[in-house]
């Protein structure tokens, strides 16, 4: 069935490739961003209705809804040291924008409504891994805060209200999309990987992460649009085989890759640990949504890095 899909922050990093799957699936797709993070160029090959606006302005957000049958709640700050920097900023997109979007589709009928929480931010130091649903939230910084906070909000609106919204933790996103940015590990690797620098890690590298590639990401978000019964529910979702990576790990494969390529071996470098609080372990079960959603994640860490490596030399050597 041919629906008419709000995004808010479509033009962002996930938003972007987001949009051009659902118009390849026939849906029509309607944007709302304010663009303090991301460009219009993002969209220019895509097919979208932009409405530029904020999503704490209640009428900017309804008439984004109006005719709107399923949102992604995608917009806000995405960047960890952008909220650290500017937290009362992080805090009332992050959480008060949240409110304003549900506050405005109480008044109207949608099929359902997925909004994109952390896993990296919500769990904190595991006290098991791999972590699942039920394990305890213990946020390290406000930008985990106001992802909780949010996914309160989200959870008690589908509980008074009856409404059909989903929240989502997701690992750390890597891989082409129209609006890749190089503000995360993967991609600031890949970047000074194929420039000649080194890639810089903070402190010892140990940490475990879990990688998940946008088009499984995608995958995950379009069989949510299709699957009504996961309403009220939280699912993890973390990549596939060969996701979880130590940061030392994630370089020295970055770099072996590129090596491999032809371009000049690039040194690791640690520096002094910036921030306090990173945990060290975190393995992710996506069991939930394989059983809900079929999730099965089909790129593995090494194939994601190469087709990242494969984007990014294209658009270096159009510079
Ligand atoms: N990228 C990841 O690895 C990752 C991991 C976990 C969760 N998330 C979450 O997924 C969502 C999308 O992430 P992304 O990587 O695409 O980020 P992004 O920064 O690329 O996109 C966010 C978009 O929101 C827009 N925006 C910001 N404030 C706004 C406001 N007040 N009103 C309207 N638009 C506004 C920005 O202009 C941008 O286009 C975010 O909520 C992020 O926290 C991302």
């Amino acid at each position: 069935m041919t629906l008419t899909v709000g995004i808010t922050g479509g033009s962002g990093y996930i938003g972007s490739k987001l949009s051009g799957v659902l118009l390849e699936r026939g849906h029509a797709v309607r944007i709302l961003d304010n663009f303090s993070s991301s460009s219009q160029s993002n969209l220019a090959d895509l097919d979208v209705q932009v409405f530029e606006g904020d999503i704490l302005e209640g009428p900017d957000v309804r008439r984004f809804l109006e005719g709107v049958d399923f949102v992604y709640d995608l917009a806000g700050v995405a960047s960890v040291p952008e909220s650290l920097r500017k937290p009362r900023e992080c805090f009332e997109v992050n959480a008060y924008g949240r409110y304003a979007v549900l506050d405005a589709l109480r008044e109207k009928p949608i099929q359902g409504y997925l909004f994109s929480s952390s896993v990296a931010a919500i769990y904190g130091d595991p006290e098991y891994t791999p972590v699942d649903e039920g394990h305890p939230v213990k946020p390290h910084n406000i930008y985990g805060v106001a992802k909780r906070a949010s996914e309160l909000m989200v959870l008690q609106e589908h509980r008074k209200w009856g409404l059909p919204l989903t929240v989502v933790r997701q690992s750390n996103v890597y891989g082409p999309s129209p609006g890749m940015k190089f503000d995360s590990v993967v991609h600031i690797f890949v970047q000074r990987a194929l420039s000649g620098q080194p890639l810089k890690i903070s402190g010892s590298g140990e940490q475990v992460r879990d990688f998940i590639y946008i088009d499984d990401l995608i995958s995950a978000y379009v069989a949510i649009l299709d699957s009504p019964s996961v309403a009220g529910e939280t699912l993890n979702l973390a990549g596939g085989a060969g996701s979880e990576m130590s940061i030392a790990g994630l370089a020295r494969m970055v770099a072996e890759i590129t090596a491999e390529r032809g371009h000049p071996e690039t040194t690791v470098e640690h520096m002094p640990q910036q921030q306090k609080g990173e945990s060290l372990d975190l393995e992710v079960s996506t069991q939930r949504a394989r059983q809900l959603i079929n999730f099965a994640p089909e790129i593995d860490l090494r194939s994601g890095l190469e087709s990242t490596i494969d984007y990014v030399e294209r658009i270096l050597d159009h510079c």
